[in-house]
């Protein structure tokens, strides 16, 4: 695809009408809309809708030319145009791929099949941070809990208690260290996956290179780093960090939990992708869910999207979607570097749900901001507790009632009074407790939580990041953003460890803390 100019969003007439759409339609209490993809059932019930806003989402996506932006993205042409590349996560799913793709793919099965067989490492310990890091915790911890032979660590911060904890009671003798980097120049994982071969080496291991793996876009920086060739695992500059779960970044999750979880959630994501590519916009859930968000955040001015996740088997989904959401739409200027004059990628946040309930719903009922809450929970549970499954659905489907619906003050008034309160009383907490309802929600639900289902649920939310990009006008492709403080930090360090004098270039208030921690 060839980097064309864009108008900028704020010119469309297709935005003032969806602008306009949003605006005159209002939440229906009595409205049910779903959509089914992938297996997934999305509810947009508790969104605003129309026809009208309808009509005006498939023009705004035609001004944008979203079909020929996909088709871009689905053929590997260069969508991420800042650092002109493609973003083809999408072929990672396929099940024919690109030969070199079948090829890493075939490779990294080997090595899991081969390693369980000898019944190798009791210990894994998995190197990485950010996209090389939350996608492996959420596949372990979604489908690690009910018991794996082997132990995994995680070490992705460069503080030392992370390094510290994650090697600590291990024997390196039965120890794999996965070392996940695309670009392996990553400060944190470097001095991490470095600190980890002093600590095999300190065991006196022959051939501690033997011991660790590497997965990362720069196969050959690996190799110089010393870890030989036969355990270096390829993936492509054409992948995002955020988007590399469906790569051999997963290794450490197939050595885990299976090479059965890998390959379901590389199916599921595939049908995802099938989904977004052939539903119709009003029946296309990446779709939907996208401009739900735009609505919300860019005309309504809702700040935050909250994630309410009813299974704690999924906790690692939020910092997954923090990362996936907030790095790809984090951004102020369009592709054409002209400043976006509505707000854009929204904060998102949240904790499983029923302990958020207990932790900031308060907020989210009464608070003066409120957020839309995105409501995930499967319809069958995988214990044998069916009664804790039942509340859990309750809970859930009551939170999600209650922001919509919320409380009158008459209402409660009419409730106080009958638990026998004076009037004075039941008037004066009844302001209290009223709540304004009116607030908007999502509610996915996966039949069970299986490998298909977490992967249809990640791409779902990945093509939603991408139709943002679109009608936003903005690379969700880069993370230019994270650069400055990496490059100060070096500058910074330097200074802390005596090697250079403190520049005068810093504010008074970092030399005064450089001085101190010196
Ligand atoms: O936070 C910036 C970032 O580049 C992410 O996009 C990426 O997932 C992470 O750092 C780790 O990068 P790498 O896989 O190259 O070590």
């Amino acid at each position: 695809m060839t980097h064309t100019t864009i108008s900028p969003l704020h010119q469309l007439h297709s935005w003032d009408a969806f602008t306009n759409a949003v605006k005159s339609s209002f939440l229906d209490k009595n409205a049910l809309r779903l959509v089914n993809a992938a297996g997934l059932t999305i509810d947009f019930s508790a969104q605003r809708n129309s026809a009208e806003l309808q009509t005006s989402i498939a023009q705004l996506l035609e001004d944008r030319h979203f079909i020929r932006q996909r088709h871009a993205l689905f053929h590997g042409e260069i969508c991420n145009t800042t650092e002109n590349r493609p973003a083809w996560h999408t072929m990672l799913r396929e099940p024919r791929p690109l030969p070199e793709v079948a090829y890493e793919r075939n490779r990294i099965l080997e090595f899991i099949r081969r390693t369980d067989s000898d019944r190798k490492w009791r210990n894994i310990v998995h190197i990485g941070i950010g996209g090389s890091d939350w996608g492996v915790r959420l596949a372990n911890s979604a489908f690690g809990y009910a018991g794996t032979w082997r132990n995994i660590r995680y070490v992705a911060n460069i503080d030392g208690h992370a390094i510290e904890a994650g090697l600590s009671g291990l024997d390196p003798r039965d120890t794999l260290i996965v070392v996940a980097t695309k670009s392996f120049t990553t400060a944190e994982t470097m001095a991490n996956a470095q600190r980890a071969l002093e600590w095999l080496k300190d065991a006196n291991i022959t051939n501690p290179y033997n011991q660790i793996i590497a997965v990362t876009a720069k196969p050959e920086v690996a190799e110089k780093w010393g870890i030989p060739k036969h355990n270096i695992f390829k993936f492509w500059d054409w992948v995002g960090g955020r988007f590399s779960l469906w790569s051999a970044v997963g290794v450490a999750a197939g050595l885990t939990v299976g090479s059965n979880v890998l390959a379901g959630l590389q199916s599921g994501a595939h049908a995802m992708d099938q989904h977004f590519l052939h539903a119709s916009i009003e029946e296309n859930a990446p779709v939907q869910l996208a401009m739900a968000e735009i609505m919300n955040r860019s005309v309504l001015g809702y700040g935050s999207r909250n994630l309410a996740v009813y299974d704690s088997r999924l906790a690692n989904l939020i910092p997954y979607l923090q990362q996936l959401e907030m790095e790809s739409l984090g951004k102020s200027v369009d592709i054409d570097g002209q400043a976006i004059e509505v707000p854009t990628g929204s904060v998102v946040w949240g904790m499983p749900g029923t302990d958020a309930q207990h932790t900031f719903f308060q907020w989210l009922h009464q608070g003066t901001d409120g957020a839309p809450v995105d409501f995930i929970v499967c319809q069958s549970e995988d214990h044998r507790w069916k009664e804790h499954h039942q509340q859990l659905l309750a809970h859930c489907l009551a939170q999600r009632e209650a922001l919509l619906n919320g409380k009158t003050e008459e209402e409660a008034y009419t409730e106080n009074i009958q638990t026998g309160m004076s009037e004075n009383k039941a008037r004066l907490i009844a302001k209290h407790r009223m709540q304004p309802g009116g607030r908007p929600s999502n509610l996915i639900v996966l039949p069970q939580l299986t490998p298909f289902s977490l992967g249809a649920l990640l791409a779902l939310y990945e093509h939603k990041v991408f139709v943002q990009g679109v009608v936003w006008g903005l690379n969700p492709f880069d993370q230019w953003g994270v650069e400055l403080g990496k490059v100060l930090a070096q500058g910074i360090e330097k200074e802390i460890k005596d090697e250079t004098p403190i520049s005068e270039k810093h504010n008074p208030s970092t030399q005064y803390w450089v001085e101190m921690f010196k």
